[in-house]
């Protein structure tokens, strides 16, 4: 049990992870003192729902950390955000856990996933900011770490299936609108804006732009973020296709061990490690899907099997909820460790 209960802004609030933070906190026994829901001039006169009451939302301004004395900032409201916003959080006092991509590669600031790096939290106080890593990163993280830890993780190579609502809610929209259109006889009418191609019926294998060695930025996330979580140089080659889901992100993820390795053993050492659930067995069709996993805070395994002709390599199929596990559930577990942290509980 945390000692004190907590001042805590959620920036974004009705956004597509933002929600997801509000509704974890009124799941789990979080130590709050007061919810303070932070969004653009366009949500003031919006509300939100916390434990059988309405709060209102407030527009994000530069004094309104010290003004309600926030000590904990939740930040999902776009890079551009965070980087005009974040420093007035951390002036007025405030931890700052930011979702989005702007903090994630400085080496002042740590990037955490509790289940695999959660000693760099102590790191915080060298700027206030804690970075919560990107969707399809923390995922896949939370598996390669157990196995690291027993065969040595040499190269990884993923493959993802990525729902649009990793691209917020607007995306959402869009592909509801499409099948709309579809079932109207008007799809080659139908707009995209939120993807440069059509999602509808279709995957497209580009998330975010190319950088100059011809993978996305996201795919080169999942490159960097890993090896700064994992504290290793990591070999890693990724392909991100977006799929017309509207949550959950699925990965296949074929990885080469320094030791050989069997499927077994794998899936026992899976099994024990926190925040993770098996769900592996051909015989019962069972293995997990984004349905699966819509609105748990579990990361889902399954599909594990040996390479057919190298023993040091494994292949799984690893899911989980990219709104919960990819990013609000992340977020507030850092926020745990946090106050364990400062209230000398851990590490
Ligand atoms: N979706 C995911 O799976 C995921 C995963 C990890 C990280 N992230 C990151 O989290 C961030 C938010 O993503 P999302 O999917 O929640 O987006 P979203 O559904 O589009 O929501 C954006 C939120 O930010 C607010 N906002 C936008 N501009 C603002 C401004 N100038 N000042 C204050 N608030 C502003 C919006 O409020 P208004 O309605 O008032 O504009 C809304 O509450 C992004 O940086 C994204 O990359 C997303």
């Amino acid at each position: 049990m945390a000692e004190k209960t907590y001042n805590v802004a959620v920036v974004g609030a009705n956004g597509a992870v933002g929600e997801e933070i509000v509704t974890i906190l009124q799941e789990i026994d979080f130590p709050l003192n007061k919810l303070v829901p932070l969004a653009s001039a366009r949500s003031v006169g919006k509300s939100i729902d916390f434990n059988g009451s309405s709060i209102s939302i407030i527009e994000l301004t530069h004094d309104i950390f010290e003004k309600e004395e926030i000590e904990i900032a939740l930040f999902s409201a776009g890079g551009s955000v965070s980087a005009t916003f974040a420093p007035s959080a951390v002036k007025a006092g405030a931890v700052v856990i930011d979702n989005t991509s702007h903090f994630r590669m400085d080496k002042d600031i740590p990037l955490v996933v509790p289940e695999v790096n959660p000693e760099d939290i102590s790191m915080w106080k060298k700027s206030g900011i804690i970075a919560n890593p990107n969707c399809s990163t923390i995922q896949m993280v939370q598996a390669l770490k157990p196995l690291d830890d027993v065969y040595g993780l040499k190269r990884v190579d993923v493959s993802t299936y990525q729902a649009t609502s990793g691209a917020g809610k607007v995306a959402m929209e869009e592909l509801v609108t499409q099948m709309q259109d579809f079932f109207a006889f008007k799809l080659s009418e139908s707009e995209h804006k939120a993807f440069n191609q059509q999602i509808a019926l279709n995957v497209i294998p580009q998330i975010d732009v190319f950088t100059e060695n011809g993978y996305t930025k996201e795919e080169m996330k999942m490159v960097n973020e890993t090896t700064k979580i994992m504290h290793k140089n990591v070999a890693l080659s990724a392909t991100c296709v977006r799929v017309p889901t509207l949550r959950g992100h699925a990965e296949a993820l074929t990885l080469t061990f320094e030791k050989d390795i069997l499927a077994d053993e794998a899936r026992e050492i899976l099994s024990k490690a926190p925040n993770l659930v098996i769900l592996d067995n051909p015989d019962e069709a069972l293995y997990p899907m984004p349905s699966t996993c819509v609105d748990k805070n579990e990361t889902f395994i399954g599909r594990i099997r040996n390479d057919m002709y190298a023993k040091n390599m494994l292949h799984l199929f690893v899911v989980a909820d990219n709104l919960r596990v990819g990013a609000a559930t992340n977020a507030v577990r850092i926020a745990q460790k946090w106050i364990e942290i400062e209230e000398g509980k851990l590490i």
